[in-house]
């Protein structure tokens, strides 16, 4: 009795330790909670910080900005930009992540995909948790 649960056990830790680890190479170590980008100022003595929270989904003024031909340039599965609410989001890693399929989000890759991510998911926590993630910057 004393074997089976230790098996038991066993196994369930090795099922923890593996989703764990695929967690970690899939997602988590592309998508960092916080970023800095730190440009030093004009008179060399200070460092201006701006960060990027992919936790809440928040930008500091001075993060990075790109422009609309910018996110156009990015369509593929190889490297795909989206627009949502202003914000620019870099979701390549999830094109194939995506519990609803590859090809809704391949409908996002280059353009403003608000209407879109709003109209399937606007309400759902996970899914605006998930995109928060992505998040790289605003539209200048
Ligand atoms: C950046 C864009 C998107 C993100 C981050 C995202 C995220 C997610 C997440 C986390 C789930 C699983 C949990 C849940 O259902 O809420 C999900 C499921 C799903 N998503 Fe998305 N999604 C995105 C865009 C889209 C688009 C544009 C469509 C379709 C027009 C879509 C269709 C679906 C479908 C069909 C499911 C399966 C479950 C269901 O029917 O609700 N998603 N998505």
């Amino acid at each position: 009795m004393k074997k089976i649960l230790i098996v038991i056990f066993s196994i369930i830790g090795l099922v923890l330790i593996a989703c764990g680890a695929w967690y970690y190479t899939n997602f988590a170590k592309y998508a960092p909670e916080v970023y800095v980008t730190e440009t030093p100022s004009p008179t060399g003595t200070t460092t201006e910080k701006t960060t990027v929270d992919t936790k809440n989904n928040t930008t500091q003024p001075g993060s990075p900005e790109f422009t609309v031909a910018e996110v156009a340039a990015h369509t593929t599965v190889e490297s795909c930009y989206t627009i949502i609410n202003g914000k620019v989001y870099d979701l390549t890693m999830w094109v194939n992540m995506h519990p609803g399929g590859k090809q809704a989000i391949l409908s996002l890759c280059g353009i403003d995909g608000t209407a879109r991510f709003q109209a399937k998911h606007g309400s759902s926590t996970q899914a605006n948790g998930a995109l928060a993630r992505f998040l790289i910057g605003t539209v200048k």
